[in-house]
């Protein structure tokens, strides 16, 4: 009968964390590497597209509170991770974290709903990614079909020489009369997001420093346009004060249908959840860290506040730019440069969102292979998965398999439904981790401790409220989709993993040591 409450031993992954040579992963990364990492992860979809729809339907200028509370719980969050990436480096992260505090089946819950973070984190962003890059070559003139940048079978009709949406903002204005009578046709394949994903696993092949820096540049890329927006728009508003006070009256609007009011923050704060996913993923690149003690917390909260600072300006910017009413489109940030009327501000800023999904995938991408390859070794999945690159010393058949796998699926799975199963699935990651570090201060207080979370367990008990309390607003077509996710995991752990794990051949074998 198997243990499933089994741990891995905290020496042995110590011992692992440092184990070096040909067939372990390289250490390259700086701290700098690590919070280009974090922001290369975190900005992204959620505050170039997500935010728009979010302020519209449910926050209004009161959208600025929804990204303090979503940020708010990802700091308490974030501290919990740095405390245990820096005791265990290793590049399982939170799936690690759970086998050395909760046990086997546990890690296995954690691991299989890391899926749901980075590989649906990256299938989503990927889809959306495929529209930036359509945005960005019609500022230049070169339209792509919207044939080939949308899920096969979405509909389309053909308005002024181009394959529109239904929902494109370009027919805002037409009658459903008119519509109804403009030639119609589906979507074939989205092209772009496939191979965009496969580009971005070939670099992550070839190298963590490679990928690394080409990260670093993107991301200071997509910082520059944030930062560029911040200060034309705050120029704007400096300027525009009766304007911007109208824009902002009441800031928090009274709840109608649902929408708005203290519920409406908080939905939206669910919504606008998505927008910080990724700083955890840092964690993932611990073992290619030069000093993961030292640069994991520094990686992790370095990226986590200089994003939580940004986003509290730009959505409190853009909601004083534009009528909150307004912002339902799919470039918010664009169409705010736009209102400004500085048209090259928003070629910069579709720039900068092209920067943002791509760099999102690209350590989505990342942390999703670092995970399946701790998961290979402990012999909880296929070993090859856990196979280093001789030469280029990174986990590649897992990141070639993964990449393949959330190309496919970005190119043809419609994603409207799946950023809320990417956030369910991130927030019981957090809250898990969270309870973690708190069971392990406990257990464990004789530790060393080279980041040590503060007031634990307030911190803790924070992040597990927040986070939980993020869940509750999520749909229950989300809660549902994320059990029958947890059921096929089950099955996969039942029928092989569990057979398989190191930890259950030294139970049975009597080699287990006990005492952690
Ligand atoms: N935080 C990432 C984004 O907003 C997932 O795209």
């Amino acid at each position: 009968m198997a243990d499933l409450l089994a741990r891995k031993s905290l020496d042995v992954l110590m011992t692992e964390a440092s184990e070096e040579g040909e067939h372990t992963l390289k250490r390259a990364l700086s701290a700098l590497n690590l919070v280009a990492l974090g922001i290369g992860a975190i900005i992204g979809a959620g505050i170039f597209v997500l935010t728009g729809a979010a302020a519209a339907q449910f926050g209004g200028p009161a959208i600025i509170l929804s990204y303090i509370l979503a940020g708010t719980a990802c700091v308490f969050a974030g501290l919990c991770y740095a405390e245990f990436a820096a005791l265990i480096p290793i590049a399982g992260s939170a799936y690690t974290y759970g086998y050395s505090t909760l046990g086997e089946i546990f890690a296995w819950i954690i691991g299989w709903d890391l899926i749901l973070e980075y590989a649906f984190g990256a299938a989503t962003v990927g889809s959306g990614w495929s529209g930036t890059v359509a945005a960005l070559l019609s500022d230049f003139g070169i339209t792509i079909s919207g044939k080939y940048i949308n899920t096969p079978g979405t509909d389309l009709v053909w308005f002024h020489d181009k394959w529109e949406l239904l929902t494109s903002p370009a027919l805002l204005n037409v009658s459903k009369d008119a519509i109804a009578l403009l030639p119609h046709g589906t979507a074939v394949f989205n092209i772009v997001a496939f191979v965009g994903i496969l580009a971005v696993t070939a670099i992550l092949v070839v190298g963590i420093k490679e990928s690394a820096n080409f990260n670093t540049i993107i991301v200071f890329i997509k910082l520059f346009a944030v930062a560029v927006f911040i200060g034309v728009a705050g120029h704007y508003v400096f300027n525009h004060m009766d304007a911007a006070r109208a824009n902002w009256t009441p800031f928090i609007p009274p709840r109608i249908d649902g929408q708005y009011g203290w519920p409406g923050i908080v939905t939206g704060a669910g919504v606008v959840f998505f927008a910080y996913i990724g700083f955890d993923a840092v964690s993932t690149a611990a073992q290619e860290a030069k000093n993961p003690q030292r640069d994991m917390p520094i990686g992790i909260m370095g990226s986590l506040i200089v994003c939580t600072i940004l986003y509290i300006i730009v959505s409190g910017l853009l909601t004083a730019v534009v009528p909150y009413k307004s912002l339902n489109v799919p470039a918010p940030v664009s169409l705010a440069m736009q209102t400004i009327g500085i048209g090259w501000g928003s070629i910069l800023v579709d720039a900068g969102a092209f920067a943002g999904l791509t760099t999102v995938m690209l350590v989505m991408l990342l942390g999703q292979s670092r995970v399946f390859f701790s998961m290979a070794k402990d012999g909880l999945l296929w070993k090859w998965a856990g196979e280093i690159h001789p030469k280029f010393r990174t986990p590649w058949k897992s990141t070639i398999i993964v990449g393949i796998f959330v190309a496919f699926f970005a190119a043809v799975v419609p994603i409207g439904i799946l950023g809320q199963l990417v956030s369910i699935g991130t927030l019981l990651a957090f809250i898990i981790v969270s309870a973690g570090v708190w069971m392990l201060r406990v257990k464990r207080p004789d530790l060393p401790r080279p980041f040590k979370t503060p007031l634990v367990p307030f911190v803790p008990i924070m992040a597990i409220l927040l986070c939980g309390y993020l869940m509750y607003g999520l749909p229950g077509d989300t809660w549902i989709r994320l059990f029958v996710w947890m059921a096929i995991g089950f099955v996969v752990y039942f029928t092989y993993s569990v057979k398989h794990s190191k930890v259950q051949q030294a139970v049975t074998s009597g080699t287990h040591p006990s005492g952690d």
